[in-house]
């Protein structure tokens, strides 16, 4: 079994959830405290032993790269100036091993995920979207590549959602149990109504594939939006090498939404260290005047 080294994160999507703040800037770039969405997803995928990861970006996206490069003026003015710690945070962001390949029309998560197959080739891969940030001691992507070692199948994550959404998820057709916490999938349907949906198993963004997608998403019709789904290949992918379900319970912010991008500022801010104290008086105070009212 090949072992799992490589990451796809698609980062081509307009962001058109946060205009006008999305209008000159990349939705990646947007922050929650200090840091951008769009690194603690990478840092996610170093953490769970990727080596080399793929960012698939677009017209309006140089940012990122710059974030990710070393920016060699501001790293000499820190030194000149003593500031060692921010010294440190700021190369710590310098990574080498993440390569970039545009997708020239917002054609779909599936298409931007084709743009990978040459960085891809022959090999398991696991699939991070920054829409979700999902802090965990063992972050999920490494659980997933857990579940690809222990049974050789690839995977997607799902979390238990309120039905009343099953128009913004992936929803898995459940086919059984294949262990704790891990579904065997008869289908998986992309957005349906909530009362058509077949479960309240979501998909969030960590998939674990094998480089099958590839060709299907090659032959993958656009669907009535003219974007070609990455679900849609991956209910083909499933008849012939079955995937599973795997269900995650721990955190996960939202943050390709404004309301889960607040929250998930306010819970980071209670976290920091050089807010927390600040953001903890400040939120029961305004608890308190929001009870009063
Ligand atoms: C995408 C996928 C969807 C999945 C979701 C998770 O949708 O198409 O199946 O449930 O990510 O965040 P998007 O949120 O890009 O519309």
């Amino acid at each position: 079994m090949k072992k799992v080294r490589k990451a796809v994160i698609p980062a081509a999507g307009l962001g058109t959830r946060f205009l006008p703040a999305t209008k000159a800037m990349a939705k990646e770039m947007m922050p929650v405290v200090d840091t951008p969405s769009i690194q603690y997803v990478v840092e996610e995928a170093i953490k769970s032993g990727i080596e080399e990861i793929l960012i698939v970006t677009g017209k309006g996206k140089n940012a990122i790269e710059d974030h990710f490069d070393a920016n060699i003026t501001l790293e000499n003015n820190l030194r000149e100036k003593g500031k060692d710690k921010l010294l440190q945070t700021v190369v710590s962001t310098n990574i080498p091993q993440i390569h970039y390949v545009r997708q020239a029309y917002p054609s779909g998560l599936g298409d931007a995920i084709l743009q990978a197959a040459p960085f891809v080739g022959d090999e398991p891969f696991v699939v991070l979207l920054g829409d979700d940030v999902m802090p965990n001691e063992v972050p999920l992507t490494k659980q997933l590549i857990d579940v690809y070692e222990q049974y050789g199948k690839g995977s997607v994550a799902t979390i238990r959602i309120p039905k009343e959404s099953a128009n913004r998820y992936g929803i898995i057709d459940v086919d059984g149990e294949l262990a704790e916490n891990l579904h065997l999938i008869k289908h998986l349907v992309e957005k349906p109504m909530p009362q058509d949906a077949p479960s309240n198993l979501g998909v969030v963004g960590r998939y674990l594939l094998t480089p099958e997608i590839f060709d299907i998403l090659r032959r993958q019709e656009p669907d009535a939006g003219n974007e070609v789904q990455l679900t849609d290949a991956l209910e083909t992918l499933n008849q012939t090498a079955p995937l599973i379900a795997y269900e995650y319970t721990g955190k996960r912010y939202d943050v390709g939404d404004k309301y889960g991008m607040l929250v998930a500022n306010i819970e980071f801010g209670l976290e920091h260290k050089e807010t927390a104290e600040k953001m903890n008086h400040f939120i029961i105070e305004l608890a308190n005047k929001l009870k009063e009212k």
